[in-house]
């Protein structure tokens, strides 16, 4: 019933915002030349549904309110908020992307300030409600599926700006997690439609910490994980808008790392000659294989064994042992 409700108000919400940034003079002067700087065209802009909420205080709120929306379901949008002096809108001076679910319904919206100003967050979400279950959402999902099973692979990045730059040059199996780790439900999502998962994070610290926290549930899931690091400074947006199509899926294709071997040979290099820390990671790497479902897949299993005994320099009997025990300790 409020589910009903609100992506009534959602589809509405996206059509003002719409119009905002083709129709609007400030919508057109402020925030439809900042998305053409960043290299979108019209097609992608429209594709994607993306808009502009005003900068002022509560223009959507009156067209909502005049409209008949309801004041309390507004507010669980997320849309408008309440303020001493009446309601106002929260998007304000910000782009619209609104982020469908998988069956193009409009779950919620991510809002991008276009100047950055002191002490407001780049992107605000949707807050939690009846339909924005953020552990749930992938962004993109609706743009992508029917690619993911053609391609049998499921790209994943971290940010909208990314999903959609990788679109327009004809990448489309692609989705976002919001910059967060992978949590089960999303990556049952993607198990709808692919068994493998590539992830294309920026090269930096974050990105890599962030990749990494969402493996052992991948493997869990019996996803077959890769990684591809991105050049320094660069994301996914930045360097296809940079090097175009071609070069840019030449570089993933020849960058794909398999994600176990990947937290080895990066763990190894931390660890360098300290005995005590490489036998954290033989341990680490132990646990992470016995995620793999060996009834599902033994031969993988195996052949993980087979490959991270060799980089971690451990024999392949003592990996196996030590696999064994972390799979024992789970059941
Ligand atoms: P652009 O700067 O527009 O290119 O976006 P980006 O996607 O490159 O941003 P970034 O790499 O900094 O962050 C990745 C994703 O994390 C974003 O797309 C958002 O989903 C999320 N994110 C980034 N900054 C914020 C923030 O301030 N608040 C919230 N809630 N999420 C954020
Ligand atoms: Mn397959
Ligand atoms: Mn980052
Ligand atoms: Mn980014
Ligand atoms: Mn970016």
């Amino acid at each position: 019933q409020t589910a009903d409700s609100l992506y009534i108000i959602n589809q509405y919400a996206q059509k003002y915002f719409a119009e905002q940034l083709w129709e609007n003079e400030m919508g057109q002067a402020v925030a439809y030349s900042y998305l053409q700087q960043r290299g979108f065209t019209d097609e992608t802009m429209r594709k994607f549904g993306l808009g502009y909420c005003l900068n002022e205080r509560d223009a959507f709120t009156k067209d909502a309110l005049h409209n008949q929306y309801n004041k309390e379901l507004l507010l669980k949008t997320g849309l408008v908020s309440q303020r001493d002096y009446g309601l106002q809108d929260n998007y304000r001076d910000r782009i619209i992307f609104p982020i469908h679910n998988h069956i193009g319904k409009i779950i919620g919206f991510g809002a991008r300030l276009i100047k950055n100003r002191d002490n407001a967050p780049k992107y605000i979400n949707t807050p939690e409600n009846e339909l924005y279950v953020k552990s749930k959402i992938l962004y993109g999902i609706y743009f992508a599926r029917q690619a993911i099973e053609k391609r049998d692979e499921c790209l994943l990045v971290e940010g909208y700006t990314d999903v959609i730059s990788l679109n327009q040059a004809g990448v489309e199996n692609v989705v976002a997690s919001g910059g967060t780790s992978l949590t089960p439900d999303q990556l049952r999502l993607i198990k709808r439609y692919t068994k493998h998962l590539t992830i294309l994070y920026d090269g930096d610290a974050a990105g890599i910490k962030a990749a990494l926290r969402g493996l052992d549930l991948a493997l869990a899931e019996g996803l077959y994980v890769r990684l591809v690091l991105l050049p320094n400074g660069e994301d996914p947006d930045s360097y296809v808008q940079k090097v175009g199509k071609d070069e840019f899926n030449e570089y993933i294709n020849n960058n794909k790392k398999d994600f176990i071997l990947f937290q080895t040979e990066l763990a190894l290099k931390e660890a360098g000659n300290d005995s005590q820390k490489r036998s954290e990671v033989v341990n680490r790497i132990a646990e992470s294989i016995s995620k793999i479902d060996k009834a599902e897949d033994f031969s993988r299993q195996q052949d993980y064994i087979r490959q991270s005994a060799s980089l971690l320099k451990v024999d392949e009997e003592g990996l196996i042992n030590l696999v064994n025990k972390y799979i024992r300790e789970k059941l």
